[in-house]
């Protein structure tokens, strides 16, 4: 597959450079850019980021591989990032993400045949007073969660629906 800016992508990415004094403080908010139009920041997304700031791909890959935020393969359409780091895991997080690998019948670190989900187990998200919770898709925070509602979220989210639990808005860029 190739991968190409649109005009507006480029639009963006221009305006995100000319905030900064050096190009390379635009790598983080390019790769936004990036993984909002592909999904994702694979290798050959970053060598398109890299040609398009004028960066080494080596810069390019430095950054995208050191935030986990930025998914450096394919993902699912929602990717459920589950809290299992201490508040989480006293507050039932293993039991969440059990009940959400049952209900998807995937492992935690996989995607679903069909491309919905993919499920991963997270160290603490900074919500601990909210456990366990977890993050759609580096977006909303999903809070005080327990079995039943894991498996209610995820049937709501197949079915389109925004889930009605308790959220955090997230000031980061939504995947599409
Ligand atoms: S331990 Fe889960 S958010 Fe901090």
């Amino acid at each position: 597959m190739k991968y190409e800016f649109t005009e507006d992508d480029l639009q963006e990415i221009e305006k995100i450079k000319a905030k900064y004094p050096e190009v390379k403080a635009a790598t983080l908010p390019a790769l936004w850019v990036a993984q909002n139009r592909f999904g994702h920041v694979n290798s050959d997304v970053q060598k398109l980021v890299a040609e398009t700031l004028e960066l080494p791909e080596a810069h390019v890959h430095g950054v995208a591989t050191f935030y986990t935020q930025y998914y450096k393969e394919e993902k699912g359409k929602f990717v459920l990032d589950v809290c299992t780091c201490l508040s989480c895991q006293l507050c039932g997080g293993y039991d969440v993400l059990e009940r959400a690998e049952e209900k998807l019948g995937i492992k935690a670190g996989e995607t679903t045949d069909d491309g919905m989900f993919t499920l991963n187990e997270v160290e603490c998200l900074g919500a601990c007073g909210y456990a366990p919770m977890l993050q759609i898709t580096n977006d909303k925070y999903v809070n005080n969660l327990t079995p039943e509602k894991i498996e209610s979220l995820i049937e709501d989210l197949k079915a389109g629906k925004t889930p009605e639990y308790e959220q955090i808005e997230m000031p980061l860029r939504k995947v599409k």
